[in-house]
């Protein structure tokens, strides 16, 4: 336990090690479940090559430019939400923005742990060994049987967060950071291991082909590309608070534009070198790559169950799974936590109680696919449509939000001093704020609304 004096410790006093620390901390927040499960699901699904072009490009001329602009008016709020959007003479409706966000954040963890349960599950069973020992027909049932289970899945999201309770306690820099520092290398030694397997398979070619050989006439479909948009958000981690208040964190003003740089290249390079683990498995057992969210819980499994060696795979593939997501949980968790603490909450029971709610409104989500599987919204099972008013609704909403505040309502001298940009490129910045990502987006959303 910590001493009890460190948990009335004022916000402003909780910081990052240093700008590594902080850079670590937003990597491991952007890579979660994210890179490894929903991108390859929606990347299958939506053509390859061509999704992963116009997520390149939206990352680009929107995802960077967003996190930029968070990490802007977090430091200049010391990572308060509600200040973030209040500058002199703004009108006192943009904070409404900063309590969204932690709703959004609050709501995206409460079913994120019920995925990253469903993870942790299968590591375990991989590391007993029970998953690899059953036939390869049978996995698909095996899959359903445990989802539908009125147990199981709530006692591993009870576990997941949990486990991302204990690290938020430990604080900024003793938890999260220390988490993030032990855990992305690791992970990055354990993707890029895996990867090299996969494309020494026979047949792996196919699966690189169908990464980064486009097929042009999927341009066309107008799902596509707000499809792509809310996985930019989403895979980045932005439009939900957790960079504003990683940023908030950080003791001096770093060149966020540079930070911003290699966290976006990271996440995304992080995803293409799952891709390249996950594709030529699939094309090279003749899976189809294109089998929605279950290709990371059956399909790899299936391909796991024929491989030599898959039973190790499988389980280095799992605690992949499981670390990336707790990283992520975590950042989550933090941005209520860091706004109970401003109300004066110390750490631990804010962080308890908090973990708790998040917990209990999990439960739905977690029961959504057994037990309360009647229950439909707009045609959705739970779990799903929460992620879809989350990330296709709310995001995009609270993403347009922060860079039309950013570009036209903070003043703009404030914003190019604080960007820790050089002269030229926060002028560009600024025009990509103002112009380009609003434009883009509208575009994206109209494209998708009326195709
Ligand atoms: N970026 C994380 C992922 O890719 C998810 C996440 C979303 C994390 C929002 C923090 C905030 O899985």
């Amino acid at each position: 336990m910590r001493p009890t004096g460190e948990d009335d410790m004022s916000q402003s006093e909780e910081a990052w090690s240093g700008r590594l620390g902080f850079i670590l901390a937003a990597i491991g927040s952007a890579i979660g479940l994210g890179n490894i499960w929903r991108f390859a699901y929606v990347a299958g699904e939506n053509g390859g090559a061509v999704f992963l072009l116009v997520y390149a490009v939206c990352v680009l001329l929107i995802g960077l430019p967003v996190l930029i602009s968070e990490f802007v008016l977090g430091h200049r709020a010391r990572g308060d939400l509600l200040q973030a959007f209040r500058a002199s003479g703004a009108s006192r409706a943009w904070s409404g923005i900063g309590v969204l966000a932690i709703l959004v954040a609050f709501l995206i963890l409460s079913y994120y742990s019920v995925i990253a349960g469903w993870a942790c599950r299968y590591f375990w069973v991989y590391l007993t060994g029970h998953l690899p020992s059953l036939p390869r027909e049978t996995l698909p049932a095996a899959f359903e049987a445990f989802i539908a289970d009125p147990i199981a899945p709530v006692a591993w999201h009870a576990l997941f967060m949990g486990l991302s309770a204990i690290v938020v306690t430990a604080g900024v820099a003793r938890g999260i950071e220390r988490a993030s520092r032990v855990l992305m290398p690791l992970l990055a030694v354990m993707v890029i291991l895996l990867a090299g397997y996969a494309l020494s398979l026979p047949g792996a070619e196919k699966g690189l082909a169908f990464l980064f050989t486009p097929d042009w006439s999927a341009l066309r479909t107008p799902r596509l590309y707000i499809v792509a948009l809310g996985q930019t958000f989403f895979s980045l981690g932005v439009a939900m608070g957790v960079m504003i208040v990683y940023a908030g964190y950080m003791r001096s003003r770093a060149r966020f534009g540079s930070a911003a740089l290699t966290i976006a290249a990271s996440d995304t390079l992080f995803a293409i070198i799952v891709g390249m683990a996950i594709f030529p498995i699939v094309f090279a057992f003749g899976m189809d790559p294109a089998y929605g969210a279950a290709l990371a819980f059956v399909t790899l499994p299936q391909v796991f169950s024929i491989m030599p060696g898959g039973a190790w795979i499988g389980t280095a593939f799992f605690f992949l799974l499981s670390a990336a997501a707790l990283t992520s949980a975590v950042s989550l968790l933090e941005v209520p936590v860091a706004a109970a603490r401003r109300a004066g909450v110390p750490r631990v029971p804010a962080t308890l109680g908090l973990a708790l709610l998040a917990f209990l409104a999990g439960v739905p989500s977690a029961l959504g696919s057994g037990t309360w599987s009647a229950v439909r919204i707009a045609g959705k099972g739970i779990l799903e449509a929460v992620d879809y008013a989350a990330s296709s609704i709310l995001l995009p909403v609270v993403g347009l939000a922060v860079v039309l505040y950013t570009g036209w309502v903070l003043p703009r001298a404030e914003a190019l001093r604080e960007c820790g940009l050089p002269p030229r490129w926060a002028d560009v910045w600024l025009a990509m704020v103002r112009y380009v990502a609003p434009l883009a987006m509208v575009v994206f959303l109209l494209t998708s609304a009326l195709g």
